[in-house]
């Protein structure tokens, strides 16, 4: 499935990372290619050391992988300078990452604001702020808009690296192991969060998870094991709502 333009949002043309350690190499991943559209939620499932980490990582650019290519919107990303990719990183991605941590001082809505300490967003209207406020209400936390994490549970701490990742208004969220230390429920809250901000927002979701429920609610499952990618495979969700 195309872009309207044609062009995939994100292209992966058999990758392969390699560690040079000073024991040795260790092969992360294996001719991996992978084509992820806007609107789609994709769930990157296997074992612990499969090369989850290291594919999230390569596709949001944190990474250059060792061979291959990477494709965002066309342009050939993973031979750019580090200056080069700096734009493409702000402007495309957010990340979630397994042990996100809000800002110990900071409040909710401080928190969810934080990414601008660091950059200006290029053609932005109106006031950040409310618009915070209105992300930090809109995924339930209303109520805690100046609450300290040391006041939230795992379930709110998480929607507010959901909030953060929002704010900047990316092509494309990288989430990994998002749901890894969270109760059902507050599981299911996130990946119905993915599913609808894919849809609503045309963002292109890409997590990695252990959890069979979970990544059936995605809308593809990508296997991979020890670094090779096994399938991928198309999901239909009965119980999704969206
Ligand atoms: N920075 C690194 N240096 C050396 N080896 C690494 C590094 N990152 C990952 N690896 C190795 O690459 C393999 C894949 O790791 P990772 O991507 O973290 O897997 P997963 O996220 O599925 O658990 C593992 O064998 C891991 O030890
Ligand atoms: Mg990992």
């Amino acid at each position: 499935m195309d872009n309207s333009n044609g062009t995939a949002f994100l292209e992966l043309k058999n990758v392969n990372k390699t560690f040079n350690l000073s024991y040795g190499e260790v092969t992360a991943l294996e001719h991996v290619s992978l084509t992820i559209n806007k609107r789609e939620l994709v769930a990157l499932v296997g074992p612990s050391g499969s090369g989850k980490t290291t594919l999230l990582n390569i596709i949001g650019s944190l990474d250059r992988p060792s061979k291959g290519e990477v494709i965002l919107e066309g342009t050939r990303i993973d031979t750019l300078s580090e200056e080069e990719l700096v734009h493409f990183r702000r402007e495309k991605f957010s990340f979630i990452f397994q042990d996100a941590k809000p800002l110990r001082m900071l409040n909710v809505l401080e928190n969810t604001l934080l990414p601008f300490n660091f950059f200006k967003p290029k053609n932005r209207n109106g006031n950040i702020r409310n618009e915070g406020i209105e992300i930090i209400k809109s995924l339930g936390l209303g109520h805690r808009l100046y609450h300290m994490p040391s006041q939230l549970s795992g379930g709110e701490i998480q929607r507010v690296a959901i909030a953060r990742a929002l704010i900047t208004h990316p092509a494309m969220i990288l989430a990994d192991e998002p749901t890894a230390n969270l109760d059902r429920d507050n599981r299911l809250f996130v990946i119905e969060t993915f599913r609808k901000l894919s849809k609503e927002k045309d963002i292109a979701i890409v997590l990695s998870t252990h959890d069979l429920e979970i990544a059936n609610r995605a809308d593809r499952i990508v296997h991979l094991k020890d670094g090779v990618f096994l399938k991928d495979e198309a999901i239909a969700c009965p119980p999704c709502k969206v």
